[in-house]
């Protein structure tokens, strides 16, 4: 038997709502698998910081640091009730960024997935569409804009000024492609490198350290397209995508960008990964407008864990059948408020419902 540990971080807004419905899911795999889990709650986000001063408290870090993985609800208030808390302490920067730091999770995967049972989600022509669309994104997480230096003042000129740094070294980049050239491997052999060559130095040494490493996995064929264009084509014919990889700025734009085509944020799911520990979280925000109402879909959470039983716990047909669950639902017609406007068709059911059906659904298959 084994036993896994993991630590539940339900977050803000709708985390704790979207979180409860993936419990219920680990628990179905709990139930028929030779396999444990120890579920070990703890507070993250805004919520940690209004009960402990702050975001990414000592206790949280020590439930994290013990678990063999980390399910992570979405963090983050609204324009107004974040100025209650300091920039520096807000939920972003206060602990996102912290926990991405503290386990190197360099490797964020994202699913940009519309099979046939959600493409009416789509914003997209069918033909478009065509017979769906199946990217990963895979986004650098710990290095560029976001971890870079930052300073802000005012010049000798009295004039106000900012200063980020975007900075990577060859060892960064290579594990990146690396993981990217891997997954390629494995699907349709399929790379498409987004840089931005033509402007940042920094695209010039990422394209030159994937040149140095493409000999190494000569089925893999590697297409360069710069940023602006991918943000087009993705929109105009995202078929022609399979594994995408990219630094991190570029990855935060594309990947929400991923979430338009498919309809809605809501729809995506994420995987982080670093050399001795992963965290799963949606793509998306808390969404605090619809916070507690029982009508934000759990896909992304619930796709979170798929990502999780195959990366962290080895059980690929676990996260198959998750995923097929989630679809199947889809496919009987059911929706939620936040995906699907009232009169559009679909039978509208809660958060509390769907969550309810794809255990049903995984309980069949
Ligand atoms: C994401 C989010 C985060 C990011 C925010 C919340 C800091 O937008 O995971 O894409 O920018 O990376
Ligand atoms: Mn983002």
């Amino acid at each position: 038997m084994k036993n896994y540990k993991i630590a539940v971080l339900a977050g803000d807004g709708i985390g704790p709502e979207i979180t409860a419905e993936a419990i219920k899911v680990l628990k179905v795999i709990e139930e028929r698998n030779d396999v444990t889990f120890e579920l070990l709650p703890a507070a993250f986000g805004a919520c940690a910081y209004f009960e402990f001063g702050d975001a990414f408290p000592e206790s949280t870090i020590a439930i994290c640091d013990s678990a063999d993985a980390i399910l992570k609800g979405p963090i983050g208030l609204n324009h107004e009730d974040s100025k209650k808390i300091p920039i520096d302490k807000q939920p972003e920067r206060g602990a996102l960024l912290p926990m991405r730091r503290r386990y190197n999770t360099y490797a964020n995967f994202r699913p940009v997935s519309l099979p046939k049972a959600l493409a009416h989600f789509s914003p997209l022509k069918p033909e478009i569409i065509g017979e769906g669309i199946d990217i990963m994104m895979v986004r650098e997480l710990v290095g560029g804009l976001y971890f870079g230096n930052k300073e802000m003042g005012v010049n000798e000129q009295g004039i106000r000024y900012v200063k980020e740094t975007l900075e990577y070294d060859e060892t960064q980049i290579s594990r990146i492609m690396h993981q990217a050239f891997k997954l390629a491997s494995k699907r349709r052999k399929l790379l498409t490198n987004i840089h931005k060559s033509n402007v940042l130095k920094s695209s010039v040494l990422w394209n030159e350290i994937l040149e140095e490493i493409a000999p190494q996995y000569p089925d893999v064929k590697v297409v360069h397209q710069l940023v602006d264009s991918a943000a087009t084509n993705l929109c105009l014919n995202p078929g022609q995508f399979d594994v995408m990889v990219m630094e991190n700025m570029f990855g935060d734009i594309l990947s929400d960008q991923g979430g338009g085509i498919l309809g809605s944020l809501g729809l995506m799911p994420s995987a982080c990964i670093g050399p001795d520990k992963a965290y799963y979280e949606p793509s998306h925000g808390s969404a605090p407008d619809i916070a507690g109402k029982n009508i934000a879909n759990p896909y992304s959470m619930i796709g979170s864990v798929a990502m999780m039983l195959e990366n962290s716990f080895d059980m690929a047909d676990e996260a198959k059948n998750v995923w097929n669950a989630m679809q199947a639902v889809f496919a009987d017609g059911y929706s939620t408020a936040d995906l699907s406007k009232a009169g559009s068709g679909v039978k509208m059911i809660s958060t509390v419902e769907f969550g309810d059906k794809v255990v049903e659904k995984l309980r069949l298959g």
